[in-house]
C-alpha cells in the first residue's frame, strides 16, 4: 500500500487544468502538521494542500507558519489552511490561535518538528534536542486532540515514539492503535533501489522494511521481492543504501526533506483512507508484541479506529536473521532511552 502513487499526485497528473482538482468526492478531514515551516514540513504541507482527502490543514511551528500558510492558501484546492505560532501572530490574523486551535478536531497529526542530522551524526545524536520537542507537542495532542492518529517523523523515531507513548499514558490518553513512527521513507528507498537494480518500475515493488528507523535497526526484507535473486554483494549494498545516503550528499545542509515529505504524505494519506473505511496495510513503527522489543516496525493493517492487526513477520533469510539478531539490543536500548526520558 505504501507503494501506491498517492491520490494527490495522481490527481496532479490527471487534472485537466493542471492546477485544480475535482472536489466532488472530497473527504472531510483535518490534518495538523507540527514543524510545518521546516525542510520536511513545507513540502509535506504542500502535498497536503493538494490532497482531495484533506478539508482543513493546520500548520504549527515556532517560526514561519503564518507565511507558509498564506502562501499555500493561494493554491486553488478546496482545503482551508491556518498557520500558527506559539505567539499571537497567525494566519489568518485572528489572534493567538496557537497549538490548541491547531490540534482541536484534528483527525491526523503529523510531527516533523526538530533538528535534522549533519554528516557524522547518528539519529540518536538528535535525542537531546528532539526528545523535549516531541514531548511538548504530544502533551498538546493529549490535551487538544486525544482521539487523533499521531504520526511521528522526528528522529530518533526509535526513541521519540516511546516518549510519545509515555506522555499519552501519563495523560490517560494512550491508544497504542493510534500512535505511529513513520518508516515509509525506508520503504520508498528500498523500493527505488531494488527496482533500479532489477530494471523494474518501482510501482511494481513493495519491499517490507522491519525493525526500527536508525542505522542497523532498518532491515529491508529484499529476500521477499518476487523473482529477485540478488548476489550477497548486491544484497549488502542495497541494505546499507536503504539506511541513508542523503545526509552525506547534503554535506551539512540537513537530511532527507523532499523524499521524506513524499513519504510522510503517503503515510498520512493512507491513514486518512483508513479513517474513511478502506483497509490499509503499511509498514510503521508501533507498539508490538512480535518480538521482545516493545516497539517494532512491520506491516500493520489499519482501519477506522487505528491498527487492527500487526501482521506476522514470517520467515527471515539467514542474511536477514543475522541483521535481526544484531539490531535487537540496539533497538531495545533506544526504546528504553525514550521511556526513561519521559519518566525522568
Ligand atoms: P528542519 O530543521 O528543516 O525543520 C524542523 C522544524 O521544526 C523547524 O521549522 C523548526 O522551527 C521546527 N521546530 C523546532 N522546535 C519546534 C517546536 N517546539 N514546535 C514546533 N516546531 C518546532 O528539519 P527537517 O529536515 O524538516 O527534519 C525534521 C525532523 O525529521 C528531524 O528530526 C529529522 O531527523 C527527521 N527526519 C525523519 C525521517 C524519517 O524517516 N522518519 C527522515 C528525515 C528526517
Amino acid at each position: 500500500a505504501t507503494n501506491a502513487v498517492s491520490g494527490a499526485l495522481r490527481a496532479a497528473a490527471t487534472s485537466p487544468r493542471g492546477c485544480s482538482f475535482s472536489t466532488t468526492s472530497a473527504s472531510k478531514a483535518k490534518v495538523a502538521v507540527l514543524g510545518a515551516a521546516g525542510g520536511i514540513g513545507q513540502p509535506l504541507s504542500l502535498l497536503c494542500k493538494l490532497s482531495p482527502e484533506i478539508s482543513e490543514l493546520s500548520l504549527y511551528d515556532i517560526v514561519g507558519t503564518p507565511g507558509v500558510a498564506a502562501d499555500l492558501s493561494h493554491i486553488p484546492t478546496h482545503s482551508s489552511v491556518t498557520g500558527s505560532l506559539p505567539s499571537p501572530v497567525s494566519f489568518p490574523m485572528k489572534g493567538n490561535i496557537g497549538l490548541e486551535e491547531t490540534l482541536s478536531g484534528a483527525d491526523v497529526v503529523v510531527i516533523p518538528a526538530g533538528v535534522p542530522r549533519k554528516p557524522g551524526m547518528t539519529r540518536d545524536d538528535l535525542f537531546n534536542t528532539n526528545a523535549g520537542i516531541v514531548k511538548t507537542l504530544v502533551e498538546g495532542c493529549a490535551k487538544f486532540c486525544p482521539d487523533a492518529m499521531i504520526a511521528i517523523i522526528s528522529n530518533p523515531v526509535n526513541s521519540t515514539v516511546p516518549i510519545a507513548a509515555e506522555v499519552l499514558k501519563k495523560a490517560g490518553k494512550y491508544d497504542p492503535k493510534k500512535l505511529f513512527g513513520v518508516t515509509t521513507l525506508d520503504v520508498c528507498r528500498a523500493n527505488t533501489f531494488a527496482a533500479n537494480s532489477l530494471g523494474l518500475d518501482p510501482k511494481d515493488i513493495d519491499v517490507t522494511v522491519i525493525g526500527g528507523h536508525a542505522g542497523i535497526t532498518i532491515l529491508p526484507l529484499f529476500s521477499r521481492v518476487g523473482g529477485a535473486k540478488f548476489s550477497d554483494a548486491e544484497l549488502e549494498a542495497l541494505t546499507v543504501r536503504t539506511r541513508d545516503e542523503v545526509v552525506a550528499a547534503k554535506a551539512g545542509a540537513g537530511s532527507a526533506t523532499l523524499s521524506m515529505a513524499y513519504a510522510g504524505y503517503v503515510f498520512t494519506e493512507n491513514l486518512l483512507r483508513a479513517i474513511r473505511g478502506e483497509n490499509v496495510v503499511q509498514c510503521a513503527f508501533v507498539e508490538s508484541s512480535l518480538t521482545d522489543a516493545s516497539f517494532f516496525a512491520s506491516p500493520v493493517k489499519i482501519g477506522k479506529n487505528g491498527i487492527e492487526e500487526i501482521l506476522p513477520l514470517g520467515d527471515l533469510s539467514p542474511y536477514e536473521k543475522m541483521w535481526f539478531d544484531k539490531m535487537m539490543p540496539e533497538l531495545k536500548s533506544q526504546i528504553q532511552k525514550g521511556v526513561a526520558f519521559a519518566n525522568a
